[in-house]
């Protein structure tokens, strides 16, 4: 998605944040070995300092050069202040929140995107990182080029600790994180899956082993003649661990933050790197490159978190706009993948059709995606218990048949599900899908999956 200067676009895909503020802190469990909590793909809203990692998150994007890009996070208080609700919010948090003395220059200077040369640069730690450049310390409040005196100051980051607040407690109600899926209905007792949506839930917690990330808070049966008929403790599994994972994605080379490596007409340069930019995901961030690590302890553990992205819930992964019907989703953190059924022959064939090549150089004979993976961005920390689950094509059909369960609005309807107000794809522009795996040729030398 491009940001509010349309001719920046970031590094990854925004993730869901349906459910987002039921992610815990960011912690290092030391008997797992395991970071679990944050909110992003690469967990740096850690809540350290709001207690919430969800209110963290809404105060990334709008300073983030490629996203909202405000060149100080006191613009988001000036621009509240001139907003219509701005009366909810002093009723919330304060008939005085706003009594903020503005420089003369804060419109101009808000109205400047971040990274301006005129506004000397960058204090976005990646960007730093991309260009080796020393600049303004990253994200150092006192660094902000509106001038505002400490008490100002203080007032504006009291808004904007407020409004990540005030985001998060709407991304937590029934606006957002619903629990209307035909899966609570089911676990409620009122809804019966279908022969086929059971028989992927069965594949979802047996076979293909996607419970073990993606909980749905009932028992396992990993081992085929398990039953399991354990309830789900609670009522509303979030089906992930909070935990992170290398799913050995390959590079998406689609995405345009790779080619943003000019000067813009503020005289920034969002990717001096080029593809030199490798995503180490939660690895990056311990490193304090995408965010600031606000754990000395952690940095230690950067190694082995290298290409590690956040488990997302599988909630809603399914949810498309009604008004839309071929609207183009994609999935994971770079967007490599562009439906769930490509999602699901991702994880049961990843290292079946394994080959040492990047995206568009798949060898002749066999089709990318189908019969051909390229190598992984990241080849450390991959997880090994995905790649090759020996699923059919039709189980494959089964679990994403499931994955439909998932989406909110069954029970109630999703509130505004129907105001996408983009683009709608007319049916002509989507390519064909591929054949089925079946139907494709195996590779020579490569063994095909036990169908
Ligand atoms: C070892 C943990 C793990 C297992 C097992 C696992 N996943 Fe995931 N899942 C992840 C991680 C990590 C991501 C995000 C990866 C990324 O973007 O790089 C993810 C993302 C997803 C998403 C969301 C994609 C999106 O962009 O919204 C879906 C849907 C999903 N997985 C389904 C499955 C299914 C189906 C299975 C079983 C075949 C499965 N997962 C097994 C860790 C796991």
């Amino acid at each position: 998605m491009p940001g509010s200067m349309h001719f920046r676009w970031g590094k990854r895909r925004p993730q869901s944040y349906t459910y987002s503020p039921y992610f815990p802190g960011l912690q290092y469990n030391r008997a797992l070995k395991v970071f679990l909590g944050g909110n992003f793909w690469d967990s740096r809203s850690t809540g350290y300092k709001l207690s919430s990692p969800d209110a963290e998150q809404a105060q990334h994007p709008p300073v983030d050069p490629n996203e909202h890009g405000f060149p100080d996070t006191a613009c988001i208080a000036y621009r509240l202040s001139h907003a219509e609700y701005r009366p909810l919010f002093e009723l919330v948090w304060g008939e005085g929140s706003f009594d903020i003395t503005w420089p003369a220059d804060t419109e101009a200077i808000c109205s400047t995107p971040e990274g301006a040369a005129v506004l000397n640069g960058s204090r976005n730690a990646l960007h730093q990182h991309l260009t080796g450049s020393s600049g303004s310390p990253a994200s150092d409040a006192g660094a902000m080029p509106v001038a505002l005196g400490r008490d100002n100051r203080t007032k504006a980051d009291n808004v904007f600790d407020h409004w990540g607040q005030a985001l998060e407690a709407f991304e937590a109600s029934a606006n957002v994180s619903a629990f209307s899926s035909k899966f609570d209905a089911f676990l409620a007792g009122t809804y019966t899956l279908t022969a086929d949506e059971q028989a992927g839930y069965d594949l979802f917690r047996g076979k293909g082993n996607c419970n073990s990330c993606h909980l749905d808070g009932r028992g396992t049966a990993l081992k085929s003649g398990q039953t399991d008929t354990s309830a789900a403790p609670g009522g509303a599994p979030l089906f992930t661990c909070f935990g992170s994972a290398n799913e050995g994605l390959p590079r998406n080379p689609n995405i345009p933050f790779y080619y943003e490596t000019k000067p813009d007409a503020f005289d920034y340069t969002p990717n001096p790197a080029g593809f030199g930019f490798k995503d180490l995901g939660l690895g990056l961030f311990l490193r304090s490159l995408s965010g600031n690590n606000p754990n000395a302890d952690w940095i230690q553990y950067a190694p082995s978190v290298d290409g590690q992205m956040q488990v997302s819930s599988a909630r809603n992964a399914a949810m498309t706009p009604p008004n839309c019907p071929n609207f183009q989703k994609a999935f994971f953190h770079n967007g490599y993948v562009k439906s769930l059924k490509e999602l699901v022959h991702f994880y049961n064939t990843r290292d079946v059709f394994a080959y040492p090549v990047q995206s568009g150089h798949c060898p002749a004979g066999t089709i990318e995606k189908v019969t051909c993976w390229p190598e992984p961005e990241v080849k450390n920390n991959i997880d090994m218990t995905q790649g090759n689950l020996g699923l059919t094509d039709h189980e494959e059909d089964l679990i994403v048949t499931f994955l439909g369960t998932l989406t909110d609005g069954f029970t109630t309807p999703y509130p505004d599900a129907d105001k996408y107000t983009g683009n709608c794809l007319p049916p002509t522009a989507l390519s064909p899908p591929p054949p089925p795996v079946s139907a494709a040729p195996f590779p020579p030398g490569l063994t095909p999956p036990p169908l």
